[in-house]
């Protein structure tokens, strides 16, 4: 009875443990308000961040043109919702590019 107790009560912390990491955003995602419009694991304004790794999970050069893309903005790989320019200037680059490589490794 008791080890049934221990492992209930481990699965369970398995389970907080989980979730809080699958939906936690990264500092730089707040900074740069993506949490605006993407979760990790449900489409908001944006697709969620866990399909978008799981689309491009493979492709060598989904990389650089996601950084392009979540700096400039664009529109109609998820659908006709736009998403604007996050770094038009290319002043955050080191920004874009950590975030983009967080959400790729999403899915591995
Ligand atoms: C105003 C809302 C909004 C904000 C803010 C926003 N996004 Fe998006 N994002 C979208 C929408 C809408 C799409 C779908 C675009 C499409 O269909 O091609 C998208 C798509 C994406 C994609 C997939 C692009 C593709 O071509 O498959 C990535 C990666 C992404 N966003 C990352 C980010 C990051 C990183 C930030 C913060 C720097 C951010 N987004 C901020 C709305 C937003």
């Amino acid at each position: 009875m008791k080890s049934i107790i221990v492992s209930m009560t481990v699965a369970a912390g398995l389970m907080i443990a989980g979730s809080a990491m699958a939906t936690d955003m990264p500092p730089a995602a707040q900074k740069n308000n993506c949490t605006a419009c993407h979760a990790i694991d449900k489409k908001l304004v944006g697709p969620a961040w866990m399909e978008v790794s799981k689309k491009y999970k493979g492709d060598a050069g989904a990389e650089a043109r996601l950084i392009t893309k979540v700096s400039k903005g664009g529109s109609g790989n998820w659908g006709s919702m736009p998403m604007p320019a996050n770094d038009p200037a290319g002043k955050k680059r080191a920004d874009m590019q950590a975030l983009v490589q967080f959400i790729l490794g999403l899915a591995k």
